[in-house]
C-alpha cells in the first residue's frame, strides 16, 4: 500500500464518527488506509468502466466497499463525509451541484488542484464552511486541501483566493506557495500587462506576503 505522499495529512483529520467515501478514488489508497483507522463501512467509487474495473482490481482482498458512480450519484445513506481529491475545481464544484444534495452528506474533504478560489467561493454561497485548510508541498507542487463542514462564513474575494484558514495560519507550505505565486505574477507582470484579476491576486499576496 503506497497512500501519495501529498495524501498522509488527510489522515489527521480523520475522526471515528466519519463514515466516508472516497469519490474518484483511482488506485484505492486512501480509503484501503482509511480502512485501518476505523470498523466503519469505508466506500470508494470509480466513474468509468475501465477505471472502476481498475479500482476493483485494486481492492482486491481489501475491506473497502467500491461502486460505480458519477460523483455524489447514489451515495449510500450512512455516508457523512466525502473526500473529493485530485480533480480540478470545476469538476468538484460540479459534483456539489447535484440536486438534491445528499442530506446525510455532513463533511467533506476536498482536495482541488485548480479553480480553488471558485470552489471556495461556491462553498460559502452554499451553506459550507472551510474549517481547516493546508497546503502540502511535493515534487515542487503545492496541493491544497480543505476540510468543510455545514456553516455559514461569507468570504471575501481576497479569502477565497488565499484561503481563510490559510490566512490565519501562515504554515510555511503555503507561505512557500504565496511566494512563488506571488514571484511569478510579478514575472509576467514585466513583461506583459496583466489582466485585471491578476494584477488583484498579485497585490493580495504581495501584501500578504509583507505582512
Ligand atoms: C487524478 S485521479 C485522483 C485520484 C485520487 N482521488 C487522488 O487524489 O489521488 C482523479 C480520479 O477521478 C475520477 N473521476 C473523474 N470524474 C469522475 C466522476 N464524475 N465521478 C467519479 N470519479 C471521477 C477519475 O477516473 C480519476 O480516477
Amino acid at each position: 500500500m503506497r497512500l501519495p505522499f501529498r495524501l498522509r495529512p488527510l489522515l489527521s483529520w480523520f475522526d471515528p464518527a466519519m463514515v466516508v467515501v472516497d469519490i474518484g478514488a483511482n488506485h484505492g489508497y486512501l480509503a484501503k488506509t482509511l480502512t485501518t483507522m476505523t470498523s466503519s463501512p469505508v466506500y470508494a467509487t470509480e466513474y468509468s468502466n475501465p477505471s472502476f474495473a481498475h479500482l476493483l482490481h485494486e481492492l482486491e482482498g481489501e475491506r473497502v466497499l467500491a461502486y460505480q458512480a458519477d460523483g455524489l450519484q447514489n451515495l449510500p445513506t450512512e455516508v457523512n463525509t466525502a473526500i473529493i481529491t485530485g480533480m480540478g475545481g470545476r469538476l468538484i464544484l460540479s459534483m456539489l451541484a447535484i440536486d438534491p444534495f445528499p442530506s446525510h452528506l455532513e463533511t467533506l474533504w476536498l482536495g482541488p488542484q485548480s479553480h480553488v478560489d471558485e470552489l471556495r467561493l461556491y462553498l460559502s454561497n452554499h451553506g459550507w464552511k472551510i474549517i481547516k485548510e493546508t497546503i502540502v508541498a511535493d515534487a515542487g507542487q503545492f496541493y491544497p486541501f480543505l476540510f468543510v463542514v455545514k456553516g455559514d462564513e461569507p468570504l471575501s474575494n481576497v479569502q477565497a483566493y488565499l484561503g481563510p484558514r490559510l490566512m490565519e495560519k501562515k504554515e510555511s507550505s503555503s507561505l512557500a506557495w504565496m511566494k512563488q505565486e506571488s514571484m511569478r505574477l510579478a514575472t509576467s507582470s514585466q513583461t506583459v500587462s496583466l489582466p485585471e484579476e491578476e494584477q488583484h491576486r498579485l497585490e493580495w499576496l504581495q501584501a500578504y506576503v509583507k505582512h
